[in-house]
Protein backbone atom coordinates (compact mmCIF):
# COMPACT_ATOMS: atom_id res chain seq x y z
CA UNK A 1 0.00 0.00 0.00
CA UNK A 2 1.45 2.81 -1.02
CA UNK A 3 0.68 6.46 0.87
CA UNK A 4 0.37 10.04 0.34
CA UNK A 5 4.20 11.44 0.05
CA UNK A 6 3.10 14.27 2.85
CA UNK A 7 2.13 11.51 5.50
CA UNK A 8 5.82 9.46 4.57
CA UNK A 9 8.24 9.61 7.65
CA UNK A 10 11.73 10.47 7.66
CA UNK A 11 14.03 7.71 9.25
CA UNK A 12 17.28 7.72 11.20
CA UNK A 13 19.29 4.51 12.43
CA UNK A 14 21.84 5.05 15.32
CA UNK A 15 24.79 2.40 14.94
CA UNK A 16 25.06 1.09 11.89
CA UNK A 17 26.62 -2.90 12.96
CA UNK A 18 24.63 -5.85 12.06
CA UNK A 19 21.27 -5.10 13.35
CA UNK A 20 22.01 -1.50 12.38
CA UNK A 21 22.39 -2.69 8.48
CA UNK A 22 18.75 -5.11 9.08
CA UNK A 23 17.08 -1.67 10.15
CA UNK A 24 18.52 0.34 7.41
CA UNK A 25 17.27 -2.28 4.60
CA UNK A 26 13.46 -2.61 6.42
CA UNK A 27 13.66 0.91 6.54
CA UNK A 28 14.34 0.98 2.77
CA UNK A 29 11.70 -1.65 2.07
CA UNK A 30 8.98 0.27 3.97
CA UNK A 31 6.50 2.06 2.09
CA UNK A 32 5.81 4.41 4.84
CA UNK A 33 9.68 5.45 4.70
CA UNK A 34 10.43 8.44 2.26
CA UNK A 35 14.49 8.92 3.53
CA UNK A 36 16.67 7.14 5.53
CA UNK A 37 20.18 8.28 7.42
CA UNK A 38 22.83 6.55 9.10
CA UNK A 39 24.53 7.62 12.50
CA UNK A 40 28.19 6.52 13.54
CA UNK A 41 29.86 8.59 16.38
CA UNK A 42 33.01 8.25 14.28
CA UNK A 43 33.27 10.48 10.66
CA UNK A 44 35.16 7.76 8.96
CA UNK A 45 32.89 4.61 9.62
CA UNK A 46 30.03 6.31 9.48
CA UNK A 47 31.33 7.24 5.58
CA UNK A 48 32.34 4.12 4.88
CA UNK A 49 29.01 2.31 6.02
CA UNK A 50 27.02 5.01 4.38
CA UNK A 51 28.86 3.96 1.16
CA UNK A 52 28.16 -0.05 2.40
CA UNK A 53 24.45 0.72 2.40
CA UNK A 54 24.15 3.63 0.21
CA UNK A 55 22.40 5.97 2.72
CA UNK A 56 23.66 9.40 3.84
CA UNK A 57 24.91 9.07 6.77
CA UNK A 58 26.30 11.92 10.13
CA UNK A 59 28.72 11.61 12.84
CA UNK A 60 26.61 14.64 14.65
CA UNK A 61 23.65 13.52 16.34
CA UNK A 62 22.49 17.04 16.67
CA UNK A 63 21.66 16.89 13.03
CA UNK A 64 19.42 13.92 13.41
CA UNK A 65 17.73 14.80 16.80
CA UNK A 66 17.32 18.65 15.29
CA UNK A 67 15.95 17.92 11.83
CA UNK A 68 11.83 17.82 12.21
CA UNK A 69 11.83 15.57 9.03
CA UNK A 70 13.33 12.58 10.70
CA UNK A 71 10.06 11.50 12.76
CA UNK A 72 11.53 7.73 13.42
CA UNK A 73 14.83 6.77 15.10
CA UNK A 74 15.76 3.35 15.43
CA UNK A 75 18.80 2.61 17.89
CA UNK A 76 20.95 -0.20 16.81
CA UNK A 77 24.18 0.52 18.51
CA UNK A 78 25.81 -1.18 21.87
CA UNK A 79 23.81 -1.67 25.15
CA UNK A 80 25.24 0.79 27.07
CA UNK A 81 24.29 3.75 24.88
CA UNK A 82 20.31 2.42 24.53
CA UNK A 83 19.28 4.37 27.32
CA UNK A 84 21.07 7.74 26.90
CA UNK A 85 20.31 7.93 22.72
CA UNK A 86 16.58 6.53 23.77
CA UNK A 87 15.77 9.83 26.09
CA UNK A 88 17.53 11.79 24.13
CA UNK A 89 15.65 10.88 20.78
CA UNK A 90 11.79 10.78 22.70
CA UNK A 91 12.72 14.35 24.13
CA UNK A 92 13.31 15.54 20.42
CA UNK A 93 9.79 14.32 20.21
CA UNK A 94 11.21 11.05 18.18
CA UNK A 95 9.21 8.02 17.85
CA UNK A 96 11.99 5.57 18.98
CA UNK A 97 12.32 1.66 17.92
CA UNK A 98 15.28 0.71 20.59
CA UNK A 99 16.83 -2.94 20.24
CA UNK A 100 16.95 -4.88 23.43
CA UNK A 101 17.71 -4.53 26.34
CA UNK A 102 15.82 -1.98 27.88
CA UNK A 103 18.78 -0.88 29.65
CA UNK A 104 22.06 -2.30 31.04
CA UNK A 105 20.41 -1.92 34.73
CA UNK A 106 16.89 -1.31 36.06
CA UNK A 107 17.66 2.57 36.68
CA UNK A 108 18.24 2.53 33.08
CA UNK A 109 15.13 0.97 31.91
CA UNK A 110 13.04 3.00 34.28
CA UNK A 111 14.43 6.07 32.85
CA UNK A 112 13.65 5.41 29.70
CA UNK A 113 10.00 4.29 31.02
CA UNK A 114 10.05 7.50 32.85
CA UNK A 115 10.59 9.34 29.84
CA UNK A 116 7.97 7.60 27.10
CA UNK A 117 5.66 8.59 30.24
CA UNK A 118 6.72 12.47 30.15
CA UNK A 119 6.79 12.86 26.71
CA UNK A 120 3.78 10.78 26.28
CA UNK A 121 6.22 9.35 22.88
CA UNK A 122 5.92 6.26 20.73
CA UNK A 123 9.00 3.77 22.60
CA UNK A 124 9.40 0.06 21.44
CA UNK A 125 11.97 -1.81 22.62
CA UNK A 126 13.03 -4.46 20.04
CA UNK A 127 11.41 -7.75 21.11
CA UNK A 128 10.92 -8.81 17.84
CA UNK A 129 10.53 -12.95 18.69
CA UNK A 130 6.64 -11.56 19.48
CA UNK A 131 6.77 -10.54 15.34
CA UNK A 132 8.29 -14.05 14.14
CA UNK A 133 5.67 -16.72 13.42
CA UNK A 134 6.92 -19.66 15.22
CA UNK A 135 6.26 -18.22 18.71
CA UNK A 136 2.82 -16.27 17.42
CA UNK A 137 1.72 -19.32 16.70
CA UNK A 138 2.52 -20.07 20.04
CA UNK A 139 0.46 -17.44 21.30
CA UNK A 140 -2.05 -17.98 18.90
CA UNK A 141 -2.61 -21.73 19.77
CA UNK A 142 -2.55 -20.61 23.68
CA UNK A 143 -5.28 -17.63 23.36
CA UNK A 144 -7.70 -20.29 21.50
CA UNK A 145 -7.59 -22.45 24.50
CA UNK A 146 -5.50 -25.86 22.75
CA UNK A 147 -3.82 -26.65 25.99
CA UNK A 148 -6.10 -25.03 28.84
CA UNK A 149 -4.86 -22.84 31.23
CA UNK A 150 -0.60 -22.94 30.42
CA UNK A 151 1.17 -24.31 33.67
CA UNK A 152 4.32 -25.30 32.64
CA UNK A 153 6.99 -23.98 30.14
CA UNK A 154 10.53 -25.07 29.66
CA UNK A 155 12.58 -23.64 27.48
CA UNK A 156 16.14 -25.03 26.45
CA UNK A 157 18.90 -22.67 24.70
CA UNK A 158 22.42 -24.21 23.76
CA UNK A 159 24.18 -22.36 21.06
CA UNK A 160 27.52 -21.30 20.13
CA UNK A 161 29.47 -18.44 21.03
CA UNK A 162 29.36 -15.92 18.34
CA UNK A 163 30.37 -13.13 20.23
CA UNK A 164 34.15 -13.15 20.30
CA UNK A 165 37.05 -12.81 21.78
CA UNK A 166 37.45 -9.08 22.28
CA UNK A 167 33.82 -8.15 20.42
CA UNK A 168 31.92 -5.35 22.20
CA UNK A 169 29.50 -8.18 23.50
CA UNK A 170 32.58 -10.28 25.36
CA UNK A 171 33.87 -7.37 27.02
CA UNK A 172 30.43 -6.16 28.38
CA UNK A 173 29.71 -6.33 31.88
CA UNK A 174 25.80 -6.74 30.84
CA UNK A 175 25.02 -10.23 31.45
CA UNK A 176 23.63 -13.08 29.05
CA UNK A 177 20.32 -12.43 30.99
CA UNK A 178 19.94 -9.10 30.08
CA UNK A 179 21.37 -9.04 26.03
CA UNK A 180 19.82 -12.44 25.37
CA UNK A 181 17.27 -14.15 27.88
CA UNK A 182 15.46 -10.72 27.75
CA UNK A 183 13.87 -12.45 24.67
CA UNK A 184 13.14 -15.57 26.08
CA UNK A 185 11.87 -14.69 29.25
CA UNK A 186 9.74 -11.77 27.69
CA UNK A 187 8.06 -14.60 25.39
CA UNK A 188 7.01 -16.68 28.63
CA UNK A 189 5.02 -13.39 30.06
CA UNK A 190 3.28 -12.87 27.00
CA UNK A 191 2.00 -16.38 25.73
CA UNK A 192 1.12 -16.60 29.78
CA UNK A 193 -0.49 -13.37 29.71
CA UNK A 194 0.28 -12.78 33.37
CA UNK A 195 3.32 -11.56 35.71
CA UNK A 196 6.36 -13.21 37.13
CA UNK A 197 6.15 -12.95 41.25
CA UNK A 198 9.39 -14.81 42.23
CA UNK A 199 12.80 -15.43 40.46
CA UNK A 200 15.43 -17.75 41.17
CA UNK A 201 18.57 -17.98 38.63
CA UNK A 202 22.02 -19.52 38.89
CA UNK A 203 25.28 -19.66 36.89
CA UNK A 204 27.42 -22.27 36.86
CA UNK A 205 31.45 -21.11 36.51
CA UNK A 206 31.90 -19.96 32.62
CA UNK A 207 33.32 -22.32 29.84
CA UNK A 208 34.22 -19.01 27.99
CA UNK A 209 36.93 -18.07 29.62
CA UNK A 210 37.33 -14.08 28.18
CA UNK A 211 33.89 -13.20 28.60
CA UNK A 212 32.98 -10.31 31.28
CA UNK A 213 29.93 -12.04 32.28
CA UNK A 214 28.24 -15.52 32.66
CA UNK A 215 27.86 -17.63 29.64
CA UNK A 216 25.42 -20.11 31.29
CA UNK A 217 22.12 -19.65 33.52
CA UNK A 218 19.78 -21.73 34.37
CA UNK A 219 16.39 -19.64 35.59
CA UNK A 220 12.85 -20.92 37.41
CA UNK A 221 9.82 -18.58 37.61
CA UNK A 222 6.70 -18.32 39.44
CA UNK A 223 3.54 -16.79 37.77
CA UNK A 224 0.92 -14.52 40.16
CA UNK A 225 -1.69 -17.10 38.86
CA UNK A 226 -0.05 -20.16 40.01
CA UNK A 227 1.79 -21.05 36.31
CA UNK A 228 5.63 -21.74 36.36
CA UNK A 229 8.48 -21.79 33.71
CA UNK A 230 12.15 -22.55 33.85
CA UNK A 231 15.06 -21.54 31.32
CA UNK A 232 18.01 -23.54 31.04
CA UNK A 233 21.13 -21.86 28.16
CA UNK A 234 24.49 -22.26 27.57
CA UNK A 235 26.49 -20.75 25.22
CA UNK A 236 29.41 -22.87 24.94
CA UNK A 237 28.14 -25.75 22.23
CA UNK A 238 31.00 -26.68 19.66
CA UNK A 239 29.92 -25.62 15.92
CA UNK A 240 30.96 -28.83 13.69
CA UNK A 241 29.32 -27.19 10.58
CA UNK A 242 31.78 -25.71 8.71
CA UNK A 243 29.76 -23.87 5.90
CA UNK A 244 29.05 -26.77 3.41
CA UNK A 245 26.80 -25.38 1.19
CA UNK A 246 25.09 -28.67 0.48
CA UNK A 247 24.47 -29.35 4.22
CA UNK A 248 21.18 -27.94 6.60
CA UNK A 249 23.39 -26.17 8.99
CA UNK A 250 19.86 -26.10 11.54
CA UNK A 251 20.04 -30.11 10.68
CA UNK A 252 23.65 -30.44 11.44
CA UNK A 253 23.41 -28.75 14.10
CA UNK A 254 20.59 -30.67 15.67
CA UNK A 255 22.82 -33.53 16.20
CA UNK A 256 25.77 -31.53 17.77
CA UNK A 257 24.44 -30.41 20.72
CA UNK A 258 22.72 -27.23 19.64
CA UNK A 259 19.47 -26.59 20.40
CA UNK A 260 15.99 -23.83 21.16
CA UNK A 261 13.09 -25.54 22.15
CA UNK A 262 9.98 -24.24 24.53
CA UNK A 263 7.65 -26.83 25.97
CA UNK A 264 4.51 -25.27 27.36
CA UNK A 265 2.09 -27.45 29.20
CA UNK A 266 -1.58 -27.15 30.07
CA UNK A 267 -4.30 -29.32 31.62
CA UNK A 268 -5.49 -29.73 28.10
CA UNK A 269 -2.79 -30.60 26.11
CA UNK A 270 1.24 -29.61 25.07
CA UNK A 271 2.85 -27.33 22.50
CA UNK A 272 6.69 -27.92 21.82
CA UNK A 273 8.96 -25.44 19.18
CA UNK A 274 11.93 -26.46 18.01
CA UNK A 275 14.21 -24.13 16.19
CA UNK A 276 16.54 -26.77 14.92
CA UNK A 277 14.29 -28.61 13.69
CA UNK A 278 11.94 -25.80 12.10
CA UNK A 279 9.29 -27.06 13.89
CA UNK A 280 6.14 -26.21 16.45
CA UNK A 281 3.65 -29.35 17.32
CA UNK A 282 0.46 -29.65 19.96
CA UNK A 283 -0.76 -32.24 21.28
CA UNK A 284 -4.40 -32.30 23.09
CA UNK A 285 -5.03 -34.97 25.91
CA UNK A 286 -7.95 -36.34 26.32
CA UNK A 287 -8.94 -37.98 29.77
CA UNK A 288 -10.54 -41.54 28.85
CA UNK A 289 -11.37 -43.72 31.05
CA UNK A 290 -8.80 -45.44 32.12
CA UNK A 291 -6.06 -42.81 31.08
CA UNK A 292 -4.99 -39.82 29.91
CA UNK A 293 -4.71 -40.28 26.04
CA UNK A 294 -2.08 -37.47 23.82
CA UNK A 295 -3.08 -36.72 20.36
CA UNK A 296 -0.68 -35.16 17.94
CA UNK A 297 -3.17 -32.74 16.26
CA UNK A 298 -1.21 -30.20 14.81
CA UNK A 299 2.60 -30.08 13.14
CA UNK A 300 3.98 -26.84 11.75
CA UNK A 301 6.83 -26.67 9.27
CA UNK A 302 8.65 -24.18 7.32
CA UNK A 303 11.57 -23.90 4.94
CA UNK A 304 15.11 -22.51 5.38
CA UNK A 305 14.41 -19.78 3.65
CA UNK A 306 11.75 -18.65 5.86
CA UNK A 307 13.90 -19.68 8.81
CA UNK A 308 14.21 -15.61 9.92
CA UNK A 309 10.18 -14.93 9.40
CA UNK A 310 9.82 -17.81 11.73
CA UNK A 311 12.26 -17.24 14.36
CA UNK A 312 14.20 -13.70 14.11
CA UNK A 313 11.70 -11.50 12.28
CA UNK A 314 13.57 -8.42 13.28
CA UNK A 315 12.58 -6.84 9.55
CA UNK A 316 8.95 -7.71 9.75
CA UNK A 317 8.63 -5.74 13.08
CA UNK A 318 10.90 -2.78 11.68
CA UNK A 319 8.91 -2.45 8.53
CA UNK A 320 5.25 -2.49 11.19
CA UNK A 321 6.89 -0.15 13.85
CA UNK A 322 7.17 2.35 10.54
CA UNK A 323 3.47 1.75 9.78
CA UNK A 324 3.09 2.24 13.17
CA UNK A 325 4.09 5.06 13.68
CA UNK A 326 3.08 6.67 10.21
CA UNK A 327 -0.65 6.02 11.02
CA UNK A 328 -0.25 6.85 14.52
CA UNK A 329 -0.60 3.42 16.36
CA UNK A 330 0.70 2.66 19.64
CA UNK A 331 3.75 0.07 20.12
CA UNK A 332 3.45 -3.62 20.24
CA UNK A 333 4.77 -4.36 22.73
CA UNK A 334 3.93 -1.20 24.76
CA UNK A 335 7.18 0.13 26.61
CA UNK A 336 5.42 -0.85 29.99
CA UNK A 337 5.47 -4.04 28.74
CA UNK A 338 8.80 -4.43 28.06
CA UNK A 339 9.66 -3.08 31.49
CA UNK A 340 8.13 -5.59 33.05
CA UNK A 341 10.24 -8.29 30.88
CA UNK A 342 13.53 -5.99 31.91
CA UNK A 343 11.98 -6.01 35.89
CA UNK A 344 12.08 -9.74 35.80
CA UNK A 345 15.72 -9.85 33.52
CA UNK A 346 17.23 -7.68 36.54
CA UNK A 347 15.29 -9.51 39.44
CA UNK A 348 17.00 -12.76 38.04
CA UNK A 349 20.30 -11.27 38.35
CA UNK A 350 19.49 -10.29 41.90
CA UNK A 351 19.01 -13.88 42.20
CA UNK A 352 22.19 -14.86 40.76
CA UNK A 353 24.33 -12.69 42.52
CA UNK A 354 22.87 -12.86 46.01
CA UNK A 355 22.01 -16.88 45.76
CA UNK A 356 18.34 -17.10 47.01
CA UNK A 357 15.31 -16.69 45.57
CA UNK A 358 13.93 -12.49 44.69
CA UNK A 359 10.17 -11.80 45.29
CA UNK A 360 9.54 -8.84 42.11
CA UNK A 361 7.72 -7.00 44.78
CA UNK A 362 11.48 -6.18 45.96
CA UNK A 363 11.83 -4.18 42.79
CA UNK A 364 10.44 -0.90 41.54
N1 LIG B 1 16.76 -8.23 18.36
C1 LIG B 1 17.75 -9.05 18.11
O1 LIG B 1 17.57 -10.23 17.89
C2 LIG B 1 19.14 -8.50 18.08
C3 LIG B 1 20.12 -9.21 17.40
C4 LIG B 1 21.42 -8.66 17.37
C5 LIG B 1 21.66 -7.48 18.02
N2 LIG B 1 20.69 -6.84 18.70
C6 LIG B 1 20.97 -5.58 19.43
O2 LIG B 1 21.36 -4.59 18.49
C7 LIG B 1 22.35 -3.75 19.04
C8 LIG B 1 23.54 -3.71 18.09
O3 LIG B 1 24.06 -5.01 17.93
P1 LIG B 1 24.97 -5.36 16.64
O4 LIG B 1 25.08 -6.83 16.60
O5 LIG B 1 24.47 -4.65 15.45
O6 LIG B 1 26.37 -4.74 17.11
P2 LIG B 1 27.53 -4.20 16.17
O7 LIG B 1 28.74 -4.16 17.01
O8 LIG B 1 27.55 -4.98 14.89
O9 LIG B 1 27.09 -2.71 15.82
C9 LIG B 1 27.01 -1.66 16.75
C10 LIG B 1 27.32 -0.37 16.01
O10 LIG B 1 27.05 0.75 16.87
C11 LIG B 1 28.09 1.71 16.71
N3 LIG B 1 28.15 2.57 17.89
C12 LIG B 1 29.04 2.51 18.95
N4 LIG B 1 28.74 3.50 19.83
C13 LIG B 1 27.69 4.18 19.34
C14 LIG B 1 26.93 5.30 19.79
N5 LIG B 1 27.21 5.91 20.93
N6 LIG B 1 25.91 5.73 19.01
C15 LIG B 1 25.60 5.11 17.85
N7 LIG B 1 26.28 4.05 17.37
C16 LIG B 1 27.31 3.58 18.11
C17 LIG B 1 29.34 0.86 16.49
O11 LIG B 1 30.36 1.63 15.89
C18 LIG B 1 28.79 -0.26 15.59
O12 LIG B 1 28.87 0.06 14.22
C19 LIG B 1 22.69 -4.33 20.42
O13 LIG B 1 22.00 -3.62 21.39
C20 LIG B 1 22.15 -5.73 20.37
O14 LIG B 1 21.73 -6.21 21.64
C21 LIG B 1 19.43 -7.31 18.71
Amino acid sequence: MMENSSSLLGAAVLGLGRMGATHVEAAKASPFIRRVIGYEPSAETAAERGRELGIATTSNLDEILGDPALQLIYIASPNETHCDLTVQALRAGKAVLCEKPMGTSLTEAQRMLQTQRETDGFLQIGFELRYSRIYRKVKEWIDAGTIGRPLNSHCDYYCSEGHGRGSWRSNSPTSLIAEKLCHYLDLVRWWFGDEVVEVYALAAPNAVGYFRHADNHQICCRYRGGAISSLTFFMHTAQTFHGDPLQDMLAQQCDDGHRLTYLIYGAGGAIETDVFRRRARRWEFIEAADKLHSHLVETVTYPPEEDLLWIHNTHGQNIAVAQGVAQGKRPFPAADDSYESMRLVFAAELSEREHRLVQLSELP
